[in-house]
């Protein structure tokens, strides 16, 4: 924790990371990254791309693009992830976590969201994969939904935990475990409940918005994401797990940028672009808790602590005052609908506060 006590109207904090973001490639990553490097000294890099970064030679090769496209001199470090397969081959992921290439290994069960379709289609296929995971201490990040279309989208995180997570942690133990983007009580309670090798993530918006922000006059693609957000006494419980204090709790926006064309579709993508206001969304929710003096904790602490790596030494200032997001923001030749859009947030970001750059 920082010795310094949060003042009304400033706050320095240690550089914050996001441990959950999707940066895409291309054009799109080069208009996405440098919302995302601005704030944060380090992110874990979602790999559904299209095809998916399920090889070390696939990472690198998307680190090095990632890396191309900073702006010069950003201190920003992309930690890569590999997306677990049916036919994932446990040397591979040994090779990439023991070459420092790849800092987890990403799960999303087949058919469960964007570009997931080469995810694994069952958790038994995966058996030899998770045990070597678990003997080296590489994290699993588990996207925590069963897609079993009986079951209604509202609950399909609650019985994930009952089907899927219970059996990972009940036959590996002491594997490194993150729950994404969770949105439910249930998950919190789970997670709250389980060894210190079990942590989660929480994004800016499952904190301010709930189901009812995707239907308020009409249908609102801008608040469609996956998992879904839930009823309110969810948001609630998430609110009450991100600002409690517990290291088993972190920072992870879960930004997913896609062209508002492809948003506001018939067959609209799920995804909230929340990456330029993160840290402003974050700060203005744990102000309305009366914790502000537990964000840096949450933002900056717990995340490299779970994953065994050195906090950030360098430090940024946030400000009370007015930040006002725009309705669009241009990228390339497209346009993105950010989180917070026609919205004036009540803590602004206000760059670097002195110290290193580097990680201690
Ligand atoms: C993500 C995306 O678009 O890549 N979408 C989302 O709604 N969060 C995928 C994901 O994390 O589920
Ligand atoms: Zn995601």
């Amino acid at each position: 924790m920082s010795e310094t006590p949060p003042s009304p109207d400033r706050l320095i904090i240690r550089r914050p990371d996001d441990w959950h973001v999707h940066l895409r490639d291309g054009e799109m990553l080069r208009a996405v990254l440098g919302h995302t490097a601005r704030q944060f000294g380090r992110a874990i890099v979602m790999p559904n791309l299209s095809p998916p970064v399920t090889t070390v030679a696939r990472a690198i090769s998307y680190r090095d693009r990632i890396i191309a496209a900073l702006d010069p001199g950003a201190a920003f470090e992309p930690l890569m992830t590999c997306y677990l397969t049916n036919e994932t081959d446990p040397d591979e992921i040994e090779r990439g976590f023991k070459d420092k290439v790849f800092a987890a290994c990403k799960l999303y069960p087949a058919h469960a969201t964007t570009n997931s379709e080469h995810g694994v289609t069952d958790i038994r296929n995966i058996h030899s994969v998770l045990e070597r995971m678990q003997r080296i201490g590489m994290p699993l990040l588990l996207h925590g939904e069963v897609t079993d279309s009986a079951i209604d989208i509202f609950d399909r995180e609650a019985v994930f935990i009952e089907r899927v997570f219970s059996r990972i942690a009940a036959d590996f133990p002491a594997l490194k475990t993150v729950f994404e983007h969770i949105t439910t009580a249930d998950a919190a309670a789970f997670v709250e409940s389980s060894g210190p090798n079990v942590a989660a993530t929480i994004t800016p918006h499952h904190l301010r918005i709930n189901r009812n922000a995707m239907f308020e006059g009409g249908i609102r693609p801008h608040f469609y994401c996956l998992p879904v957000a839930k009823r309110e006494r969810h948001r609630l419980a998430l609110r009450r797990a991100a600002t409690s204090g517990s290291p088993k709790f972190f920072l992870g926006t879960d930004s997913a940028p896609h062209a508002i064309g492809r948003k506001e579709a018939a067959c609209g993508c799920a995804g909230i672009f929340n990456a330029p206001f993160a840290i402003e969304s974050y700060a203005a929710t744990f102000d309305e808790e009366g914790a502000l003096g537990r964000l840096e904790a949450f933002a900056s602490e717990h995340g490299p602590n779970f994953y065994g790596l050195p906090q950030n030494t360098d430090r940024i200032l946030l400000e009370r005052g007015s930040c006002a997001a725009p309705e669009r923001i241009k990228a390339g030749a497209e346009e993105l609908v950010p989180f917070h859009a026609g919205e004036t947030l009540p803590w602004r970001f206000a760059g670097k506060a002195g110290g290193s750059s580097e990680p201690a």
